[in-house]
């Protein structure tokens, strides 16, 4: 049963929970009071849609209160700060050699999973290497592989390219895959869930973007997430993704050892006005 509450010392009977409710289970009580019916209740997506609109703060539900919420009132950056992170977010690829305070990354992950989901599903997983030498360990691991797949020239075709990177890190021990950044969080969710590689990306898109916005550098990373999902199951088994889980993608982060001190120019974005 979803606990569903209403103050109503509070409760003005506005009824803009009743309206903004996206599934239309809210309804009015013999009293004018918010109420959901039983039958309803299995229809209830759990979006707090209700508790986040109700301007007296006067609704709870399933456990949530009022009072744990943020205001919003000038609680948001303004456009113009949004904006120059948006443009000046940058792929970092040099970090300095320390571990993340561990409250800021609980932090990062934290908000990063207000990102929302297909249906509110809210099944993304992070898996998190937490210490840079858990990271240098599974970079040994994935680099052997890969190198493995060199000498045999089972590299795919398409990922031919990659063959360079790795040789790199054979002559020079130059890491141009992990970058030796000491962090790595990879999303994953459920197969099963709705839409669960969009929820991944959208997860990791508001990691970043917050992230960055902390002083943390982040690295989208195609070619370990090719590697660990695609090349080496038995690597992604040993961080304990689930086999069930479809793997959203990887990405390094941690302090940045660079400073960018503006935005690039992009050209205008290709927009089709449909006549
Ligand atoms: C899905 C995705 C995968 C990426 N994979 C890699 C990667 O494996 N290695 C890397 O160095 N950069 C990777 N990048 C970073 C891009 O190369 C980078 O975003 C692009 O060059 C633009 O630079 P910027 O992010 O600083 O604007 C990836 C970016 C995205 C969005």
């Amino acid at each position: 049963m979803i606990d569903f509450r209403i103050d109503r010392e509070r409760c003005t009977q506005c009824k803009q929970c009743v309206g903004d409710c996206p599934s239309r289970i809210i309804g009015l009580d013999g009293e004018g009071f918010p109420s959901i019916a039983p039958e309803k209740e299995t229809n209830c997506l759990g979006c707090q849609h209700c508790l986040a609109i109700c301007p007296e703060g006067a609704l709870s539900i399933l456990g949530y209160r009022p009072e744990e919420s943020l205001l919003l009132k000038g609680g948001y950056p303004d456009p113009q700060q949004l904006e120059t992170l948006i443009k000046g977010r940058r792929s970092v690829r040099r970090y300095r050699p320390e571990n993340l305070d561990p409250e800021l990354l609980n932090k990062l992950l934290d908000v990063a999973w207000h990102a929302p989901t297909g249906v509110n599903s809210r099944q993304v997983r992070f898996t998190v290497l937490d210490d840079r030498d858990k990271v240098a360990r599974l970079r040994d691991e994935v680099m052997a592989g890969l190198l493995r797949l060199d000498r045999e020239g089972a590299l795919p075709a398409s990922k031919s390219y990659y063959a360079s990177f790795i040789r790199v890190w054979e002559k020079r021990q130059i890491d141009l895959i992990f970058r030796d950044a000491p962090h790595l969080l990879i999303a994953s969710a459920p197969k099963s869930a709705s839409t669960p590689k969009d929820d991944c990306m959208i997860a990791l898109t508001s990691f970043e973007l917050y992230a960055q916005a902390s002083g943390v550098g982040t690295l989208w990373n195609g070619i370990a997430s090719w590697a660990i999902d695609e090349m080496f199951p038995d690597i992604r088994r040993s961080l304990g993704i689930p086999d069930e889980h479809l793997f959203g993608y990887a990405m390094l982060f941690g302090k940045p050892a660079v400073h960018y001190a503006r935005t690039v120019q992009h050209q205008p974005a290709p927009i089709h006005r449909v006549p």
